[in-house]
């Protein structure tokens, strides 16, 4: 496919104050136009290399002028705005004074740095501004009278897939529509305003009245955000009058879009939920992504590839831009943090899809005389369709009714093309010029109208907006009146002087009194919803400089005290929509660590708590409002709780959502629930503009949700006492995702053979490397659970996975009901072909995590609750929930110490069996010198005593290698003592390594030789024995076994007596005597 490529810029912004806290590191290298990534997580690999037409690097490097912009310092890559715009802005510029369609949208993740590139933010102009400005400047130093201009100026939003004319007052419901130009085949927005602009000045005052009116519309919750798509297009007309007097029309639209931020597309994207079809949430940001994936696929060179431009209103109005008549740049907006790696990365990928599209723009480029002609021919023939001759292929399979809707529907199309037609034929030059002057008529009162508020922020008492976009933050400013200020809906009595719409807005909110410059707050009445610097507030409070106040769920702002402008001690100099919301979630008690020691998953899960509190209390709201009888909570799983997602380690942050009538619960992954969140903020939308939201099928509410089991709790079994061929017994907590125990959980892992039969006591080994090679099999044993839930007895399962084999379904135990005290009985062999390393290592630290599920069913709750409206539920629920357990999650989750714990108990069964197997050594050893003593002086061997003894001594429980090796060593050794050869002195009791013994070339400091086991001493205890011809008293036997007691308290006393010694491994003997290198891991 011939035609010019779509130029793709990458840029990298600075670390904001969250990741300079945290310390974040960078994952971005630039270098010319190649962009490197790295990813975090596996330093050592080669970072990806992504080339693109420009790689900004405004990371750093720079300084912060006096005017405040930010400028390189000498000799940095720093991309300054100034130098995006002269490599992009400026060919935009050119191309639309040739005649060209434009097109430049930016992409990126929320945060990223898309707003900045394309509108800047204070002094840091962006390139939307810098644009528009030039394009005066450039028309003026043109004009020599030949040429007329006509510059118009549009905004919308799209959110939800509804647009939104961001330059007026009145949007219908649903949105404006957007239709299809029957002739050219081209989308376009009807109704839209287009209002002509003069001069650069008036661009700017109409891009704040659209930013203003995105802010409001956030702020009020009517079913919008700041996450959408915001499109300016300017259109730009130059209509040249030649000698002849004939006049030729060059024409070019510049469309000039900041996307949405892209994170929550892709974190959606995995969520199967039920109604994720119905849902409109970035559907025009995954529709983009089609579009650009099938149009790079076009390029490439295959064939048959539909462009689905039809999928969403985006992509229609982005027909042009991509793969059609337009000269198009994407800029690419990259966080450098580590933490988004991912989203950065896919950033990145995009970008590079994007780069192979093929564009083939022309000069728009047409005598008056013949577009005239041609706009009139073109009305005829709508007419004369509309008179009949619309030509219906119809679809044979269409009904009657459906054929009839389609013909509505053309017919529609087509007078609003007429129209739009007409339009055109009527703007002649006198007609533009009135046009502007209205235009400007009404700007120059927005002008003034600002002005008055601008002088007035320096000395009146206000508040004003914080809004999660910084883009919409310090937009809306509202100013205290007199004594008393009251806030509410305007449909209050006698009317507020300040209106809020919105959720949770009481009629009479909230009244701010000031008396003689004492400024102080309070709820209008009952159950009015503020909070002042995170807490709520019941009565009244003094509103201090820079204090921060919530009313409702979603009207944050800032009070500015200018008369008393000392804000109390640890406010910070500028007040953030981020620290606002902090305070919120740790007045609720999340802890919000600085950020400096939390892991990386402790971080995401931060911000993503941050991020997803504000939504849960919108979504509260609309229950409440709307009587859903749901209520909702953020929480925070840990990865012991989280049922092997596969999302990785670390704390998960869910939602879950709680019916009030019958107490069933359901937990949302955090993408399902910002998918069901935009559902009900439609809803909501749909409820405000009087439609019937209440008769919904369930299958249609986004607050129902068919019942599932719930997740009560989970237990995790520590594997340590595999690596020792052990058994496990244990009545595990069944703790559930708060660390509260919920009951308990009876489970056995037992080593056996390969038909599960538990394998004998001697099957114990020392040391696990002696695992190493075998096949080996164990036994999950799930017996019977405790709960203590009552609402639980309806059914109780035990599902889990064994990581080590790799499962990739869960093993499930059967649904026992109507039992607190379920019996499970379930158990299942995991076969191991061969031991590696990588297993024992997994027997060291891995778990089995068994998730405890409750059944739950959709029964009709309480009949008396169901008369309590959901406010009041909700109220009883948080009573409840304070007066069950006062605590909430915080990011710092007990796994560590739940882990801990249950390596401990581990750890000390395993001790015990090593103890009882000593003891039982100890036994047979002392039975074995009795047994000899006993004997006449002729018969007493020493050979075969001593190979006795050591057997004891040495044998591990893996019978048979390790009497071959014991075999080999007890000769060996004997070959030593005879020839009286001097081995260096082995401490260690494994038997594995003392059949080497481990010789350093030098001799020993004693004429000793150890028995492997039970170190010097019995080296000497073996001379002595040969000195004498094999007697040893047997008190001197038994005299080295000690029971553990006396060895521990020992040791303490020697380790007391050795302060300041520097060998901390001494041991006392009976005797009180020091003895170096005793063997007291053997015992242990
Ligand atoms: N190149 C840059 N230089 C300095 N600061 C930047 C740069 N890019 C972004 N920032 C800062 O980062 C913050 C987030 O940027 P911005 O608002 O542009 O993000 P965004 O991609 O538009 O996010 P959203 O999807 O939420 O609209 C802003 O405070 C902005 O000032
Ligand atoms: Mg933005």
């Amino acid at each position: 496919m011939s035609g010019e490529s779509v130029k793709v810029a990458v840029r990298v912004r600075p670390f904001n104050q969250r990741e300079m806290d945290r310390k974040a590191t960078s994952i971005i290298k630039m270098q010319g136009s190649m962009t490197m990534i790295h990813n975090p997580e596996t330093p050592k690999e080669e970072p990806k290399k992504f080339s693109f037409d420009y790689s900004y690097w405004s990371h750093d490097g720079f300084v912060t002028n006096s005017d405040g912009v930010m400028e390189p310092t000498g000799g940095s890559p720093y991309a300054s705005q100034r130098m995006v715009f002269d490599d992009l802005g400026q060919g935009v510029l050119n191309n639309a004074f040739e005649g060209y369609n434009c097109s430049l949208f930016a992409y990126g993740q929320t945060g990223s740095g898309k707003s900045y590139s394309m509108v800047g933010y204070g002094p840091n102009r962006g390139i939307v501004p810098i644009t528009c400005d030039e394009l005066f400047k450039t028309m003026q130093t043109n004009n020599d009278g030949s040429v007329r201009y006509e510059v118009t100026f549009s905004m919308l939003e799209i959110y939800n897939e509804q647009v939104r004319d961001l330059l007026s007052k009145d949007n219908p419901k649903g949105g404006l529509q957007v239709r299809q130009n029957p002739k050219l085949g081209m989308f376009y927005v009807e109704n839209l305003k287009k209002v002509p602009v003069g001069s650069y000045t008036e661009i700017e005052k109409r891009m704040e009245q659209g930013t203003s009116s995105r802010t409001v519309a956030s702020t009020n919750m009517n079913a919008t955000s700041s996450r959408a798509h915001t499109v300016v297009t300017i259109t730009f007309d130059q209509i040249i009058k030649n000698q002849m007097g004939s006049e030729t029309k060059k024409s070019s639209v510049m469309n000039l879009v900041d996307l949405a931020g892209s994170e929550r597309a892709d974190s959606t994207g995995a969520t199967g939920d039920r109604l994720k079809e119905g849902a409109n949430i970035n559907k025009s940001l995954s529709a983009l992504g089609n579009v650009i994936s099938a149009l790079a696929d076009l390029s490439m060179g295959k064939k048959k590839v539909m462009v689905p431009y039809r999928d969403s209103v985006l992509t229609k109005l982005l027909q042009n831009a991509l793969g059609g008549n337009s000269k198009t740049i994407m800029i690419a907006a990259l966080s450098p943090a580590d933490i988004n790696f991912d989203e950065t990365l896919g950033t990145l990928r995009y970008a590079d899809r994007a780069k192979k599209i093929k564009n083939q723009a022309v000069i728009n480029e047409n005598p008056m005389d013949k577009l005239i002609r041609e706009l009139k021919e073109e009305n005829d023939r709508l007419k004369n369709q509309l008179s009949g001759g619309i030509d219906m292929t119809a679809n044979p399979q269409m009904t009657p009714e459906e054929l009839a809707k389609m013909r509505q529907k053309m017919e529609e199309e087509i007078r609003a093309q007429l129209m739009a037609n007409q339009e055109m034929l009527n703007d002649n030059a006198q007609n533009w010029d009135e046009k502007l002057s209205a235009a400007r008529t009404e700007t120059d009162a927005m002008a003034q109208e600002e002005n008055r508020e601008h002088s007035r922020r320096n000395k009146d008492a206000h508040l004003v907006n914080l809004n999660e976009d910084p883009m919409l933050s310090g937009v809306l400013f509202h100013f205290l009146q007199g004594e008393k200020t009251t806030f509410g809906r305007k449909d209050a009595s006698p009317p507020p002087n300040i209106c809020l719409t919105g959720l949770s807005i009481q009629k009479q909110h909230a009244v701010i009194i000031n008396r003689k410059g004492e400024i102080e707050i309070e709820p209008a009445s009952q159950g009015a919803k503020i909070k002042v610097n995170g807490m709520p507030l019941t009565g009244k409070v003094t509103l201090n400089h820079q204090d921060r106040v919530l009313f409702g769920s979603n009207h944050l702002y800032v009070f500015i005290n200018p008369a008393k402008p000392q804000a109390p001690k640890d406010t910070p100099k500028e007040i953030t929509y981020e620290f606002a919301q902090k305070e919120i979630a740790q007045a609720k008690g999340f802890t919000t660590g600085t950020g400096a020691g939390l892991t990386k998953e402790q971080q995401v899960a931060q911000e993503q708590i941050l991020e997803i509190l504000p939504m849960v209390s919108e979504v509260n709201a609309i229950s409440e409002e709307l009587n859903k009888q749901k209520s909702f909570e953020v929480v925070l799983i840990s990865a012991a709780a989280q049922e092997g997602s596969g999302k990785g380690q670390g704390t998960q942050v869910m939602v879950k959502m709680k019916n009030l009538l019958n107490g069933n619960t359901w937990l949302w992954e955090r993408g399902k629930f910002i998918d069901r969140r935009y559902i009900i903020q439609e809803m909501y939308q749909q409820y405000l503009d009087g439609e019937e939201v209440f008769n919904r099928s369930r299958e249609e509410d986004p607050f129902w949700e068919p019942t599932e089991d719930v997740l009560v709790g989970t237990a995790s079994v520590f594997l340590q006492s595999l690596s020792y061929a052990l058994d496990f017994d244990d009545r595990l907590s069944i703790t559930d995702y708060k660390g509260l125990e919920e009951g308990h959980l009876i489970v056995n892992i037992t080593p056996c053979n390969q038909a599960g039969k538990s394998l004998d006591e001697d099957s114990f080994v020392d040391e696990p490397s002696e695992l190493l090679g075998r096949p080996y099999h164990f036994k999950v044993s799930v017996r019977s659970a405790e709960i203590h839930k009552s609402r639980f007895s309806k059914g109780v399962l035990v599902k889990y996975k064994v990581p080590i084999v790799h499962d990739k379904e869960y093993t499930e135990t059967k649904w026992v009901t109507g039992s607190l005290s379920p019996e499970f009985n379930h158990s299942r062999v995991i076969g191991i072909d061969k031991i590696k390393q990588e297993h024992l290592d997994f027997f060291d630290v891995g778990c089995i995590t068994f998730c405890v599920y409750g059944k739950q069913e959709d029964i009709e709750g309480d009949p008396k609750l169901a008369k309590l409206t959901t406010k009041e539920l909700r109220k009883m629920e948080q009573i409840s929930t304070v007066a069950e357990n006062g605590r909430r999650g915080t990011i710092f989750s007990q796994e560590p110490l739940l882990a801990d714990q249950a390596h401990l108990k581990t750890e000390i069964v395993l001790m015990q069996r090593k103890y009882e197997r000593l003891l039982q050594k100890e036994r047979r050893m002392i039975q074995l010198c009795d047994e000899w003593s006993k004997k006449p002086t002729e018969e007493q061997e020493f050979a075969p005593f001593f190979r006795s003894v050591s057997a004891v001594a040495n044998s591990t429980g893996t019978r048979l290698k390790t009497r071959v090796q014991l075999l080999n060593q007890v000769l060996k050794a004997q070959k030593a003592v005879r020839e009286k050869r001097v081995t260096p002195q082995v401490t260690n009791s494994n038997s594995n390594t003392s059949e080497q013994p481990m010789s350093n070339g030098k001799t020993g400091d004693g004429d000793t030789v150890s028995l492997f086991v039970f170190g010097e001493e019995e080296g000497s205890l073996a001379a002595e024995a040969e000195k004498h011809n094999g007697i040893v008293p047997r008190e001197r036997v038994a005299n080295h076994h000690f029971p553990i007691e006396t060895l521990v308290s020992q040791k303490k006393q020697a380790e007391a007596q050795a302060q300041g010694h520097h060998n901390h491994g001494t041991v006392t003997n009976g005797g009180g005597k020091p003895k170096e290198g005793s063997s007291t891991c053997t015992i242990m």
